[in-house]
């Protein structure tokens, strides 16, 4: 990836200028199935670029999932600069949200207490919801139900790749329910910077003058859009490595979490495993991170090899997995040890 960055031809991309940023952007159009494309710095940034694009008018809503990336982790951006109002629904299991409660919640235009909704927001995989996939039938029903009442569809795909590996389909089979797209670069893929949003060329046009307001317009960029097109051409397959690391690790708990930590295989569909603490108040999340991120020197005796394992708290119970390009497989061998060892430890 780095040597596809070095000597890559470059331009002003704010002035169109740029060659490999306009390549990025043709290509990412073509993989989306839509008429223009837009590089982004990241992924909150493609989010509030795309819903302030298409909320132009005051007072306008957007309706999505509570455990949606957009309402919960993107500072309320949506609030704090797009004065967008949110209208959150609760996401079940599978990290759909209810379409009767959708369609329950889209007010009444001609009502004047009301904020007008405008936009729908998804997200896939749901990285809240464990890397789930949501599956095309549920875009399908939130097309329709849009098309019935004039709104537009917004996805927060910062990992639709890894979705589409996951369910062997083309992520155009995704975006053809959706009027907009968002994906980053730099997860999975494994680039240091960068996300695209993907609309018809209006909308592309539209989002570029808010990019810029925000401070987002970039000039030789093709740096960063080099290290893209490089994860486009070779590192969309190997996806499914990471998927498969990371069933490897929930099984690890499920076969030792014991009567400490439990994981519910079903819900591993990509490169996230969450697994839940059973006993918060003799380990909690805080405390299992902790331990995973040291070496005994009992452990390093029994398992002959020092290992941390790098995890999230995601709430007192919950802790994140995530694997990526940068994990070998002998990384993973030694993060299945290393769990193994600290969840018999812990039920001891
Ligand atoms: C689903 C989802 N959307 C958007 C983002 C934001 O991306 P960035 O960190 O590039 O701003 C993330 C980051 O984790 C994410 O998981």
């Amino acid at each position: 990836m780095f040597e596809a960055m070095l000597g890559v031809e470059v331009g002003d991309d704010v002035m169109f200028e740029d060659p490999t940023v306009l390549e990025l952007q043709r290509r990412c159009a073509e993989l989306f199935n839509k008429e223009d494309a837009l590089f982004i710095a990241t992924g909150t940034m493609g989010n509030l670029v795309s819903a302030m694009t298409h909320c132009t008018e005051r007072g306008q809503e957007a309706i999505m999932g509570k455990s949606n990336h957009m309402f919960l982790y993107e500072v309320g951006g949506l609030a704090q600069i797009a004065g967008i109002h949110t209208n959150t629904l609760t996401n079940r299991g599978d990290g759909t949200i209810d379409i009767t409660e959708v369609r329950e919640n889209i007010r009444n235009p001609d009502d004047d207490h009301m904020p007008r909704t405008k936009l729908i927001c998804m997200e896939n995989s749901h990285n809240r919801c464990g890397g789930l996939v949501i599956p095309l039938s549920h875009f399908q029903e939130v097309r329709q139900l849009a098309d019935e009442h004039g709104l537009v569809v917004h996805l927060d795909g910062a990992r639709i790749l890894n979705a589409c590996i996951a369910q062997g389909v083309a992520a155009k089979a995704y975006t053809g329910y959706t009027d907009s797209v968002n994906m980053c670069f730099s997860k999975g893929l494994g680039a240091p910077v960068g996300s695209i949003i993907a609309g018809t060329a209006d909308f592309c046009r539209a989002a570029r003058k808010v990019r810029k307001a925000l401070g987002g317009g970039m000039r030789q960029v093709g740096v960063l859009a080099a290290a893209a097109l490089y994860a486009l051409d070779n590192n969309v397959v190997r996806l499914e490595d990471d998927h498969q690391r990371a069933k490897q690790l929930a099984k690890a708990i499920k076969e030792h979490g014991g009567h400490m930590a439990e994981v519910n295989m079903d819900t591993v569909h990509t490169n996230i495993a969450y697994f839940k603490l059973l006993k918060k108040d003799v380990v909690n999340a805080a405390q299992m991170v902790e331990r995973l991120n040291q070496v005994t020197d009992e452990e390093k005796k029994m398992l002959g090899f020092s290992a941390i394992v790098q995890t999230l708290a995601f709430s007192e119970t919950v802790v994140r997995l995530v694997c990526h390009i940068n994990n070998s497989t002998e990384d993973i061998e030694m993060a299945v040890a290393k769990l193994r060892y600290v969840l018999e430890e812990m039920n001891q």
